[in-house]
């Protein structure tokens, strides 16, 4: 490897760390979700001939309390892994979301048709720096997690049946008190 090479790759991580180390607070505001999720699936839907981009969204989702760039980093984030894992092959990518009044809970999964993720890898995904990928900085899903944390949610990982990943998240829709 050529020392230019090294010289840019350090420059990269740098840049990575410091935007991971310092990035900011969540500053939540009322806002649609699912019109976060429909911004975010135009930036795919053109170009990418072998993804089939797809997305069920629950109208009955009331508004959440949620940083809307934030929220949408994490939908890129995970449209990128996505995206990735399916390949040059093709397959599908999927957006659902889903209101779950009982538990007062919104649900947001980001779903592909990729080989899926073993189990070893699977404890690791949300550390910082876990990557298989080639240039991959493994700052995706830790800056993802943090994101969801700040909002009081939760985000885990499942196995997409018959084959693939689900990225599964929940956040808290706020009741209004009187
Ligand atoms: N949908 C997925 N299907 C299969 N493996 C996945 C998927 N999402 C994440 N992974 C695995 O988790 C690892 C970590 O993902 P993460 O987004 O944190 O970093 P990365 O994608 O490798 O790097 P970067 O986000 O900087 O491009 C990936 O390298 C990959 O091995
Ligand atoms: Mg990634």
């Amino acid at each position: 490897m050529t020392i230019i090479k090294q010289v840019d790759e350090l420059k990269a991580l740098v840049n990575e760390f410091s935007s991971f180390a310092r990035m900011p607070a969540a500053n939540p505001s009322p806002n649609d979700l699912n019109e976060v999720v429909r911004e975010v699936m135009t930036l795919y839907k053109p170009g990418q001939r072998a993804i089939s981009f797809e997305s069920s969204l629950d109208d009955r989702l009331p508004v959440l309390d949620i940083d809307r760039d934030q929220i949408k980093r994490v939908l890129i984030n995970l449209m990128d892994n996505a995206i990735a894992a399916v390949g040059d092959e093709g397959g599908a990518v999927r957006i659902e979301t889903a209101y779950m009044p009982e538990l007062q809970l919104a649900r947001l999964e980001v779903i592909d048709t990729g080989p899926g993720i073993p189990p070893e890898a699977k404890q690791k995904l949300f550390e910082p720096y876990f990557s298989t990928k080639k240039t991959g900085t493994g700052l995706g899903l830790a800056i993802t997690s943090n994101i969801i944390a700040d909002h009081n949610g939760y985000i885990r990982v499942r196995d997409n049946q018959p084959r693939g990943t689900r990225f599964v998240i929940e956040l808290p829709v706020k009741t209004v008190t009187i």
